[in-house]
């Protein structure tokens, strides 16, 4: 199937139009594409929801969204105006009264290219495409776009793609990963295979171990509903964290398109030591936050955020130490870590490097020497730390001293936000950033059983500050074999 290579006049059809989603992130994105030039003067965004609003309340609505958003800061009057007349309401019932679907027809132009876009819980996808497949919407150039979670195990999301992969073929579904979408982590593609100095020292060669940090100081807010349903495995592991893991191990793709990414990504997932038996008790750790000060200002604990029950063994963090067990990483740990109410929000692949086979100063393995870090949020950049001799007469007395690429200070652009990113992708065609049913079934393949060994200890969550540094357990994990986490050692 041929990639589009830039984006026609399309109608974006998204159901859950006048959700969170919707409001924090998909419109506020497409108007920063307008305003940008990027979104062609034909494109139309039809907004499906159960909620009978008219044309005026969404773009209303709309018009508040775009204005908070933190990237738009002060929008132009007249794009906002142009943006807003491309929007449009229908209300459909799915699963309910069918004459919405008739509407839905009445809404979209013939010959035109159609995105439906599932910002809805994964349970009613099925029946949306099934929906439209009756109402005779889906054109052969049709795509679907489906949001996470992808179903809560492999045998749930297995029903959702089936379902979805009922009305539409494998290469129109685009699974987004809001992660792949982000700068940085295409910069990673970019730095490792368009410098050359790099592929020679990425196997366990040169490399000691990996670590994977997605640390949020936010709480789960008022989703704690679905996080009861969900925790931080599910959540941030089996999608984001195990993404980045696959973009910092897979082999060289021979072309940047989307089979070849792909393939190479699937191949790191299916090459995952299985975590089970006494294995998952050893190299995974569970906390929840209880109360704690984030910023200085008190914070709930899990336990009393509001819309779930008083007890829970919901993670918020978790810990683990994956193997990749092929030739090029055998026996280089993985440490993947991510939680929430922590006392910094940072994003970060960190790639520690061994030590000099043979030292000729003393004192070469210093705290935080030898780390090249790819800071995915906030400050984006790139930061590689080398030894270097502190200045100075007298004995030779060396130092971690910094290398920096800070994006915002070397490119002087916005950096887009990922949504931005996936949208023009989706637009134009590109699946390349977008997961692919049997990368996603792997993953979940790989976790399923560490949450069901979980189910089986009679451990609980460790509980840990909210604003600290997460549980001990989480230290001792990497502390097991001498290692550190990187902030401990990040030099100052
Ligand atoms: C989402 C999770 O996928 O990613 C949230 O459901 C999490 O729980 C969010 O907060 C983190 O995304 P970002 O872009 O803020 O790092």
């Amino acid at each position: 199937m041929p990639q589009q290579s830039a984006s026609r006049a399309t109608d974006l059809v998204v159901f859950g139009g006048t959700g969170d989603l919707s409001m924090r992130k998909l419109l506020p994105s497409l108007y920063l594409l307008d305003r940008d030039g990027h979104l062609d003067g034909g494109t139309r965004v039809v907004a499906v929801s159960r909620d009978g609003l008219t044309d005026a309340d969404l773009r209303d609505k709309a018009a508040s969204a775009v204005r908070g958003h933190h990237a738009v800061q002060v929008a132009e009057p007249d794009v906002l105006h142009r943006f807003l007349e491309r929007l449009s309401h229908v209300t459909v019932d799915v699963g309910g009264d069918p004459s919405g679907w008739d509407d839905l027809t009445a809404a979209l132009a013939p010959g035109r290219d159609r995105v439906f876009y599932l910002a809805v819980p994964p349970m009613i996808s099925g029946a949306i495409c099934r929906g439209l497949d009756d109402a005779g919407l889906v054109t052969p150039d049709s795509r679907v776009v489906m949001e996470k979670p992808l179903g809560r195990d492999l045998a749930s999301s297995r029903a959702v793609n089936d379902a979805v992969g009922a009305v539409f073929d494998e290469s129109r579904i685009y699974r987004i990963d809001h992660y792949l979408g982000k700068e940085t982590v295409q910069n990673l593609l970019v730095l490792r295979f368009a410098n050359v100095f790099l592929e020679p020292l990425w196997n366990s060669r040169w490399i000691d171990h990996v670590q994977i940090t997605a640390a949020e100081t936010v709480g789960v807010g008022g989703r704690r509903g679905y996080y009861d349903t969900s925790g931080a495995m599910r959540d941030m592991v089996q999608n984001h964290l195990l993404q980045l893991l696959c973009l910092t191990a897979m082999e060289p793709p021979a072309s940047y398109d989307r089979d070849s990414v792909r393939d190479e990504k699937l191949k790191v997932l299916q090459s995952l030591r299985p975590l089970t038996g006494d294995r998952v008790a050893e190299d995974t750790v569970r906390g929840q936050y209880g109360r704690g000060s984030v910023h200085g200002s008190e914070v709930l604990g899990y336990l009393d955020e509001p819309g779930g029950p008083a007890l829970s063994d919901t993670e918020t963090f978790v810990a683990l130490r994956a193997e990749v067990a092929n030739w090029r990483w055998a026996g280089v740990p993985f440490y993947l870590r991510t939680g929430k109410r922590m006392s910094h929000a940072r994003s970060e692949i960190v790639i520690r490097f061994r030590e000099v086979p043979h030292t000729i100063f003393p004192g070469t393995n210093l705290p935080g020497a030898g780390s090249l870090v790819i800071r995915l949020q906030p400050d984006e950049g790139i930061h590689l730390t080398m030894l270097a001799k502190t200045p100075g007469a007298g004995a030779l007395r060396l130092r971690p001293a910094p290398l920096e690429l800070s994006f915002a200070d070397t490119f002087a652009t916005r950096s887009p936000e990922a949504y931005e990113r996936l949208l023009t992708d989706v637009l134009a065609g590109d699946s390349t950033l977008f997961m692919r049913r049997d990368e996603v079934e792997a993953a979940w393949r790989w976790v399923d059983p560490v949450i069901e060994a979980w189910n089986g200890l009679s451990t609980t969550p460790e509980t840990y500050p909210a604003g600290s540094a997460g549980p001990a357990g989480a230290h001792r994990l990497i502390g097991r074999t001498g290692r550190t986490w990187y902030e401990e050692e990040r030099p100052r």
